[in-house]
């Protein structure tokens, strides 16, 4: 055996933690909320243009600063121009040619930035005036999203997934595979995918192509240029097995991207039928067990394609969870299924379902299930910010914990950083709550909005205790370091009582709550402690009311 030096075992430790701590330190959070009609600060500012500055956008002929230069050459920009940042970069051996045209795109953000057009379009969209229309998108994936206050338009569904989509994809759904198979020595052999509406159309269908290369088919245009067909890779130039993917999507993806709904039934449909061997093809392998199981047809068998029945949304996971209407965590899961078991796609024969019930064939694949995993695109809107996240991945993921009598590994994507990361549920519900819950700089942004921070830092927690209820995905030391940070501090506990007594309460709650439910393991003089500034709390609002 080869002898590990403990100086090199002790650097590889301090090389960990200082990569995790630049992770935190470069995770662009959002700092308070927007007012409508309100231009962003000058802080907001460099580290937008920062994030801009570091994408290549090949379409439109801009290069991304080098990483070593683009917070000095940015903060340059913005204290003199164009000029002045050019002349920095030329010094640092970076050509005007290559740096011209990501400065001018920056001149073009700050521009449009300046304007706020909000409040004159809503007054003007109230009189029933035109409106011009923009883009929906993400403003760090597309900048031509600015001025804000225009007609948002979303996305031809034809188009989706774009080729550069496509090609992005590759990358993440080999980091995913890769990430599970150093976990688990092989690959999964079927995984769950949350598919949202809003998020394919900022990535142009980044999650649809991630679906598409995990089965090993690409997109097919047709002779009007339209995406409606697939083929499959072969397996010779995929290298590796075909994975069997339950996909479920929402209801406003089901509304939006109806083709695209067809074209990854139609690519399962495909890949089942494929005459190859079934430890390379996961999805004909369980097509053709269901079908011996259950005598079954072929159609029945290959149904993956699931969401609301039509005309529903959401999966009500998220208000099972805030209202505590739960006794068994299983209960959660078996809601999502039940929000969730509607088929959609065609049959061989060419006849079309559309939010058919479909419980025992949704039950059936996500017993199956090894892996769960949902594409994240935005620094606006993370994990822990809205409740929607724990009811889709979460909700789904314990669904498969019962059905498949184990839990699944669960991942998310960060494609807004330069390279592609896999992370597991635990260690991006880890770096959200550095990043923002227990990070100064995220709530004391919240806090300046008085009444609605102290709802959103609540809110926060109550969506971290989410992914406790769905997933037992977080630390004790987490809830601990709420209650220090909210409650425990006492300039702080007051400073929450006066602009929000309500939330601050609810806060109180939540945590006895996690603990209550065995999610939060901490000393009994803790407990009491919340306990004591809950009843003070009430008595409080007893005498508001
Ligand atoms: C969607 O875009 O599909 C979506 C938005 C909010 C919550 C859930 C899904
Ligand atoms: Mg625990």
């Amino acid at each position: 055996m080869a002898e590990i030096n403990p100086n090199d075992a002790r650097d590889a430790k301090v090389f960990a933690l200082y990569e995790q701590l630049v992770e935190i330190e470069e995770r662009l959070i959002p700092t308070g909320l927007h007012v409508f009609g309100r231009a962003s600060s000058a802080g907001e500012k460099i580290d937008l243009l920062k994030m801009i500055a570091s994408f290549d956008r090949p379409e439109a002929g801009v290069r991304a600063l080098p990483e070593n230069v683009v917070d000095e050459a940015v903060r340059e920009f913005v204290r003199a121009g164009t000029d002045a940042a050019i002349r920095l970069l030329e010094q640092k051996g970076l050509s005007a040619e290559e740096t011209r045209p990501v400065l001018r795109l920056l001149e073009t953000v700050t521009e449009k930035l300046k304007t706020n057009d909000e409040l004159d379009s809503l007054v003007r969209a109230l009189r029933g005036e035109f409106i011009e229309p923009g883009p929906g998108a993400d403003i760090i994936q597309n900048p031509d999203i600015l001025p804000t206050g225009r007609n948002t338009h979303a996305i031809n569904p034809y188009g989706v997934p774009s080729a550069a989509a496509f090609a992005r994809s590759e990358a993440v759904a080999n980091s995913l595979l890769d990430r599970y198979r150093q976990e688990n020595g092989r690959y999964p052999e079927a995984m769950a995918l949350v598919l949202w509406g809003l998020d394919n159309i900022k990535t142009q269908g980044e999650g649809v192509a991630q679906a598409l290369w995990l089965l090993g088919t690409r997109p097919v245009r047709d002779a009007l240029n339209r995406t409606t067909n697939v083929e499959a890779i072969p397996l010779a130039e995929l290298a590796r097995p075909r994975i069997d993917v339950v996909m479920t999507v929402s209801g406003i993806f089901r509304d939006l991207f109806s083709p695209t709904v067809q074209l990854l039934d139609k690519a399962v449909r495909l890949v089942a039928q494929l005459d190859e061997p079934l430890e390379s093809n996961y999805v004909r392998k369980h097509v053709l067990q269901q079908v011996e199981q259950d005598a079954c047809d072929l159609d029945d068998a290959a149904v993956r394609v699931f969401s609301n029945a039509p005309g529903n949304y959401g999966t009500n996971v998220n208000f099972m969870v805030m209202d505590s209407q739960w006794e068994r965590e299983e209960t959660l899961g078996d809601l999502f299924v039940t929000r969730k078991c509607f088929a959609y796609g065609r049959d061989s024969k060419g006849r079309a379902i559309e939010g058919r019930e479909a419980r025992v064939a949704m039950d059936r694949a996500l017993a199956r299930v090894e892996a769960t995993y949902q594409n994240i695109d935005t620094f606006e809107i993370g994990l822990t910010d809205v409740d929607h996240y724990f009811e889709y991945l979460g909700g789904v993921s314990k669904a498969v914990e019962k059905r498949a009598k184990s839990r699944p590994a669960i991942y998310l994507s960060d494609t807004l950083s330069r390279d592609v990361k896999i992370r597991t549920l635990e260690e991006t519900v880890r770096l959200e709550t550095r990043a923002k819950t227990l990070n100064p700089k995220w709530y004391e942004g919240m806090l300046k909005h008085g009444f609605r921070g102290v709802a959103e830092i609540e809110n926060h927690v109550s969506n971290t205790f989410g992914w406790s209820a769905t997933a037992d995905a977080v630390d004790d030391w987490i809830y601990s370091e709420v209650a220090n940070t909210f409650l425990f501090d006492e300039t702080m506990l007051e400073r929450l009582r006066d602009l929000n007594p309500h939330s601050a309460h609810s806060l109180v709650q939540r945590l006895l709550e996690a603990n209550g439910r065995g999610y939060w393991d901490v000393d009994e003089s803790v407990l009491e402690k919340l306990r004591d500034i809950g009843r003070s709390l009430e008595d409080q609002l007893e005498g508001v009311a």
